[in-house]
Order: structure tokens, then sequence, then C-alpha cells
């Protein structure tokens, strides 16, 4: 299974966002057999804004889906409580819900934040934490990252946590180390992770244009799943390894053949539905 991330940052509004829904569900549509094989999941991280009615269209579709394979089964929506009902469309819609960031507090005095908790109730079920954008712009430390998806995690939802090197420290060729230490630092050692996901995203990739080498992101999945057994044992074969930086229809095939990669987390390529669509369904499954 791979996990194909869009990260809209902060672009797109309502209508933009129900073209983009149009255009993603054309493809499907179209590409319904190989969907069938359940090989990619699809995660949407619009800005926040958009998250709750974002959450009842996917949830229109979970039904409408659901309600397909029940008549299929010979089974009955009528014989489910509502409480089972809920759970079973969330899981039979076509893309998740996740958001761009969330505060490690429950609530409180935190002026322009949302909570993991608030995240939950619109429907997220993962969330980007520690993105470059905010480790530099809003001064976010490893230790708030540990912090934030700590808190992510008492609230079920899923962590992508976000590492990655400046372009000095890769010329100084010191990036295995640096991502090593980011990593270690990033994740909570009191957490207990049902599902993690670690995006390695070079700084100096992201929205530049410029991709390492596939041999480059290959050593450093490689490095990143090595630390991860080593935190996790046998469950980090389960923990999800994303690239992301620069990712388009272009690249993405060569990216996601990569051992040790499980995805890709898609800045701008991802606005456009029929790119993102095409990215997703670029390697041969
Ligand atoms: P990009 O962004 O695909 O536009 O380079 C990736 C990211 O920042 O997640």
């Amino acid at each position: 299974m791979k996990i194909i991330v869009a990260n809209w940052k902060m672009n797109h509004g309502f209508e933009e966002a129900d073209i983009w829904l149009e255009n993603f569900f054309r493809n499907l549509f179209l590409q319904q057999k190989l969907l069938e094989k359940n090989v990619i999941e699809f995660v949407l991280c619009p800005p926040a804004i958009l998250l709750d009615y974002l959450d009842s269209e996917l949830m229109d579709d979970g039904f409408r889906n659901l309600e397909k394979i029940m008549k299929n089964d010979g089974k009955n929506i009528e014989d489910f409580t509502a409480e089972e009902l809920t759970k079973l469309i969330a899981e039979h819609r076509h893309i998740s819900l996740g958001a761009q960031d969330c505060h490690h507090q429950q609530s409180g005095s935190f002026t322009g934040n949302i909570s993991a908790a608030m995240l939950t109730k619109v429907g997220c079920e993962y969330v980007i934490i520690g993105h470059s954008e905010r480790r530099i712009r809003h001064f976010e430390s490893n230790e708030i990252i540990a912090k934030k998806a700590k808190a992510a995690v008492a609230e079920n939802l899923t962590p992508i946590i976000c590492v990655g090197e400046t372009k000095e420290v890769r010329e100084q060729k010191k990036h295995i180390n640096f991502v090593a230490h980011q990593l270690l630092a990033s994740i909570p050692s009191e957490a207990k992770f049902q599902k993690l996901i670690i995006a390695y995203e070079p700084i100096w990739s992201i929205g530049s244009g410029l991709v390492p080498a596939v041999s480059e992101i290959a050593e450093m999945a490689k490095s990143i799943r090595e630390i991860l057994t080593e935190k996790f044992s046998s469950q980090a074969q389960e923990f999800y390894v994303l690239y992301g930086g620069s990712v388009t229809s272009k690249n993405s095939k060569e990216i996601l053949s990569l051992p040790n990669i499980d995805g890709l987390l898609v800045g701008k390529a991802s606005l456009d539905a029929d790119e993102f669509f095409r990215i997703a369904t670029s390697s041969s499954f």
C-alpha cells in the first residue's frame, strides 16, 4: 500500500476544492479497476478552513461507496447502528482527510491555533507535523514537534512527521546524521503509535524543482528505516516513509519504485487533481 498525500498549503478555497473533487472523482471513475486492488491511500490536507466542508463531501462519497458494496454483498444499511455506520462510511471514503498542523495542547488561550482533538472532530485521520515551512517560519523546534506528535496520537490521529536537511548540510555531507538526529528528537518517546508516517523532505527541494538523485533518496529512506527499526523493532516495517519535494508525474514513478519508500507528500503538483492522480497512479502496481 502506498500513501499519497496532497498538501495544499495555503492554497485553494471552496470553489477550487469543489473543482478538485470533481476532477479527482472523474479520474477515479475511469481507473476504478486499479483502485479496487486497494494499493493506494489518498490523503488530502487542505487549509483548515476547508476541513469541515471536505469531511462532509468525502463522507457522502464514503456513503455511496459503502451502499454499493453492501448491495453487492447482500447486506442492509438498516442492520447497523448509527455509530457503526459512521465508522464504516469513514472507512469507505476514497480520500482520507488530514490537517497541515496542530497545537500540542488540548485547548486554551492559543489564539489562531487548532488542537488535535478539534481535528479529529472534523473527520481528520492524519496531521502533518514539523513541515519545514513551520520549522523555519514558525520557529518550531524538534521538542515542540514531538509534543505535537504526542498530542496527535492521543487523539487517534496519525502524525506525518517531516524531516529534511538544508542545502548547506547536504553539501557538507552531514545530511544522514542531521536527519537522524532530527527524526529521533521529533518522535515522542512515550507515545504508542498504531501508525506512523515519516516524510523525508529535503528543504532545498521543496518548491524548487530540484529533486535529489534517486540513489540519494534511497540512501536516506534506508537510513530512516534503520532508525525506526532500532526504535520500534519489527513494528517499524508497518510504518511509512514518504518522499516529498518537487514531486511531479515526471519523477513520481521512479521515486515510488524505490525500496523503503512507501509514498509521496506532494505540494504544488497536488493543487491540480489530474496531476495528483497521475502522480499517485504512476507506479505499476
Ligand atoms: P512541493 O512541496 O511538492 O511543492 O515541493 C512539498 C511539500 O512542501 O510538502
